[in-house]
């Protein structure tokens, strides 16, 4: 039975006036979802606040354990009698018959159609776009058009560290909003002043470029390498980088990226840049020559399906880069922001004397916007300082309500301790992933940081995402049988555990 009748939809909330109609199934729970502090009302004078802690009230009488939702069990008699009216949000809520959650509305509805239409005419199909209208979320959940829930386990590749709407990222952008959104970069601004501090607290000393997106940074890090390069005599101005890489879609950075498939159709490549063996240290040292600039390398490879470096690799390709005074550029636009259980992942790395293997540029892109269009080219100050007015720039870039929201999303992190906690909880699931039997037989390997993981199936799935979504959890599939997850770095820990228990169904079901 429809639980609900609609009368309005559209993003819109939802004006129940047929109150009778949805609780006269008395005996279920109503399980009501909802924003922070607004999310269902229930009659003027009895409000039911459906929110997170910090919501100003929380009345629901009985927590699911999932942020942002409740139980009420309310009996029709009362409602009938006492409730005039309901308020909520289309598709979030459900009925709980005998304590399950019932999933309601996975067929498409005519809104959904018509926009999934209405994109296929007017979006570059440059993506294999699913058949599905995101239309809110709200920490680790993300709803469809249709009200579907979806847990959400990859956070939108990677951008969104700290979920969907997390109200002090909110908050903090309201506020700057209100303040001042953009200066042009002949201007200081507080807030990218402040960003760019905390980078100095938690990665090395450096000085950062603010611009809007991973490949915008890489391309900055490999300019500067090269103009670091043209100092010498003869110049280098070449750049090396790893097979199974990626480091970006801009010309330079498809000759930068490491799979072929990339490039196919742009010939020629932007020359200078060359890609050698992942993990293979002497096939690195033999490509270094006199033209040499560079080394572009991500500490933890994302697209090319969560790969580590054998033992040892990272540090000696930090010694060859200072032997041949190469730059050596970490693109840490994956695995940056604490998401591999360090604040950044060449932390992982460290020489015999236990000191950290640093870069002498840092790229940073997806987690530090936290879902934003934010950017970072970090370099050390002898080389950052090559890049003299006029050599590099971006308009927009460093903005002031992307750099105040990417500086709340670091001092979050620090705050709540997300770093260590990524560390912990990437740990116990991949001891708990390396158990279960019903899936042993389908993995190959199962392997990354924190909560960066990536588990190789045996043989490419079919229909992956199709079966992912209609259990209503979003993961990625990466490099044909890398199934990837990489959560919100806040994901409440029971629903991390709910969430690998999805992924697990999911695997037996391939
Ligand atoms: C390691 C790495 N570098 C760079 C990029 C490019 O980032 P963007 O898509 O923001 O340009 C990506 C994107 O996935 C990436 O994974």
């Amino acid at each position: 039975m429809e639980p609900i009748k609609r009368d309005a939809w559209g993003g819109q909330r939802c004006i129940m006036r047929s109150v009778g109609a949805f609780f006269s199934l008395s005996r279920y729970s109503a399980v009501l979802r909802g924003r922070a502090g607004e999310g269902v009302e229930i009659d003027r004078p009895a409000r039911f606040f459906v929110g997170r802690t910090n919501a100003p009230a929380l009345t629901l009488p009985q927590s699911t354990g999932v942020p942002g939702e409740g139980i009420c069990h309310l009996p029709t008699t009362a409602l009938r009698k006492r409730w005039s009216r309901a308020i909520i949000y289309p598709g979030q809520f459900g009925i709980l018959p005998g304590g399950k959650e019932r999933r309601t509305m996975s067929e498409p509805s005519q809104l959904s159609k018509d926009l999934v239409q209405r994109g296929q005419r007017v979006l570059v199909p440059n993506y294999a776009r699913q058949p599905v209208v995101m239309a809110r979320g709200q920490d680790c959940w993300a709803w469809d058009a249709e009200g579907k829930r979806y847990l959400d386990l990859f956070a939108g590749f990677g951008g969104g560290i700290l979920g969907h709407c997390n109200p002090e990222l909110v908050a903090a952008a309201t506020k700057q909003a209100g303040t001042l959104w953009h200066v042009g970069n002949t201007f200081y601004t507080q807030p990218q002043i402040e960003l760019a501090e905390r980078l100095n607290r938690h990665a090395f000393t450096g000085q950062a470029f603010f611009c809007h997106s991973g490949a915008e940074a890489n391309e900055a890090a490999c300019k500067l390498a090269r103009l670091r390069g043209n100092q010498h005599d003869p110049k280098k101005w070449k750049i090396i980088s790893l097979t199974h890489s990626f480091h970006g879609r801009t010309l330079a950075m498809i000759a930068a990226t490491g799979n072929l498939a990339i490039r196919q159709g742009f010939e020629p490549d932007v020359p200078g840049f060359e890609q050698v063996e992942a993990g293979n240290f002497e096939a690195l040292a033999r490509a270094v020559d006199s033209q040499t600039a560079g080394v572009l390398i991500e500490p933890i490879q994302g697209e090319g399906g969560v790969n580590l470096y054998p033992e040892g690799y990272i540090q000696r390709v930090r010694e060859l880069c200072d032997k041949h005074e190469l730059t050596l550029i970490f693109d840490e636009v994956w695995t940056g922001c604490g998401r591999t259980g360090r604040w950044f992942a060449h932390q992982h790395f460290k020489d015999a004397s236990g000191k950290v293997i640093e870069p002498d540029i840092m790229t940073l892109g997806k987690a530090v916007g936290g879902g934003l269009p934010v950017g970072i080219m970090y370099a050390k100050p002898p080389v950052a300082e090559l890049f003299g007015p006029g050599k590099h720039g971006s308009t927009l870039g460093g903005n002031a309500i992307c750099a105040t929201v990417s500086r709340t999303i670091l001092d979050i992190i620090d705050r709540d301790g997300l770093v260590e906690r990524a560390a912990l909880l990437g740990e116990q699931a991949q001891a708990r992933l390396k158990n279960e039997s019903s899936i042993r037989n389908k993995i190959a390997e199962i392997r990354g940081r924190g909560l960066f993981l990536g588990i190789e199936l045996k043989e490419p799935p079919q229909q992956f995402m199709d079966k992912a979504l209609a259990m209503g959890v979003i993961v990625n599939l990466t490099a044909k049988k890398v199934i990837r997850i990489a959560p919100p770095l806040n994901i409440e820990q029971g629903l991390w555990a709910q969430g690998l228990g999805l992924i697990t169904q999911l695997i037996a079901s391939l």
